[in-house]
């Protein structure tokens, strides 16, 4: 029998329960077509940041400036800023375009980390047909005098001033280093986030040793990663009331199941897709779908979150008591002979 693939993501039904992250991958309607006809349920597409859009402003801003001052008909052609979309124009077409012609939601994702106008992309986003919102909240504090609680009130902050810009669904894509993540979840929702992305990869600097500089080094995500947003999702599920995305580490079928038996109610992939092509994402479907079939599993609702820490016959498995026991079972693994 033919398992059921298709599950609920921010009030939208999806056909199955993989989708593309926000990459270079979504950043045309050519990209977003071929996600689709790989089996994709539906994709992020990259985000629009804060600085292009502060920046962008800032040049128009300039340009009126000059106009009203040089030429008195260089107001005729100079468009109203409350209606301007200048770099951004093409992100905007690109999403009335797929909006049209694609099957699949695509969502559109704003980056940012501070509170301003930009957020007003939000309404321009959903009036270009965006089926969704994703906020990606990058923000790395380097101020030893700011503390936790002002990093959290920044997020809060902004989550909230995006609710107010849209009312299309909203989800958060955060990292997963905050003193408390399950709190922080809770109050993100509470916030006005109908959903949460877990979790964003921090893109860590490196050092050239040629050179001696910091250089920006992009590395791809690789299987173990799938364990953060595994962990978190899993505490997570049953306890607020929001769709939760996987993000971070799938490369493999089974990297998606686990996510999905922890409690995702869908899995996003970028990684896995850049390393072998877009095309990836049917052979990742097809290793979920004969699983399940393997497993007698009738549809993806029936396995999600059977394995959550609420559902789990051993709860601490997500806690504390848990490193103790699988330290201890580490040093029992190096016995030579065999592993206990
Ligand atoms: C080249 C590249 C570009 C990305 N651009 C964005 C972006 O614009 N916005 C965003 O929220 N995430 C972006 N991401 C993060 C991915 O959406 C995803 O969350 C992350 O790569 C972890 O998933 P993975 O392990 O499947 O790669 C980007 C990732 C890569 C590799």
């Amino acid at each position: 029998m033919n398992p059921d693939l298709s599950t609920r993501y921010l009030g939208l039904q999806l056909s199955g329960p993989l989708m593309a992250s926000s990459s270079p991958l979504t950043g045309t309607f050519e990209g977003l077509a071929k996600l689709q006809q790989a089996g994709a349920a539906a994709a992020v597409m990259p985000s629009l940041f804060e600085e292009q859009i502060v920046h962008d402003e800032l040049a128009l801003h300039q340009l009126q400036e000059l106009g009203a001052h040089s030429f008195a008909e260089a107001l005729d052609y100079t468009p109203d800023l409350g209606e301007y979309n200048i770099g951004p124009e093409t992100y905007l077409e690109t999403l009335q375009r797929a909006r049209k012609e694609l099957d699949i939601p695509v969502i559109a994702s704003l980056n940012g980390s501070s509170k301003g106008g930009w957020v007003r992309y939000a309404q321009l986003m959903a009036d270009a047909g965006a089926s969704a919102l994703e906020l990606n909240v990058y923000f790395v504090s380097t101020d030893v005098d700011e503390s936790g609680q002002d990093v959290e009130r920044r997020y809060i902050e902004l989550v909230e001033d995006v609710r107010k810009a849209v009312k299309l669904p909203l989800a958060v894509k955060v990292g997963p280093g905050f003193s408390s993540p399950a709190n922080m979840c809770k109050r993100l929702i509470e916030a006005g986030a109908d959903g949460l992305v877990l979790f964003n990869r921090y893109l860590r600097p490196d050092v050239d040793l040629e050179k001696l500089e910091m250089v920006p080094r992009l590395v791809l995500s690789d299987s173990y990663e799938v364990r953060i947003p595994l962990q978190w999702l899993g505490i997570l599920r049953g306890r607020v009331k929001a769709s939760l995305a996987a993000s971070s580490g799938v490369h493999t079928p089974y990297d998606a199941l686990k996510l999905l038996l922890v409690g995702a109610d869908v899995v996003m992939v970028t990684s896995a897709l850049l390393q072998h092509g877009v095309e990836q994402m049917e052979k990742l479907l097809e290793g979920v779908r004969s699983w399940m079939v393997e497993r007698e599993y009738e549809s993806i609702e029936q396995l999600k979150g059977s394995l959550s820490q609420e559902n789990c016959p051993d709860p601490s498995a997500y806690e504390r008591a848990n490193y103790m026991r699988t330290l201890i079972s580490y040093s029992g693994g190096y016995t030579p002979g065999g592993v206990r």
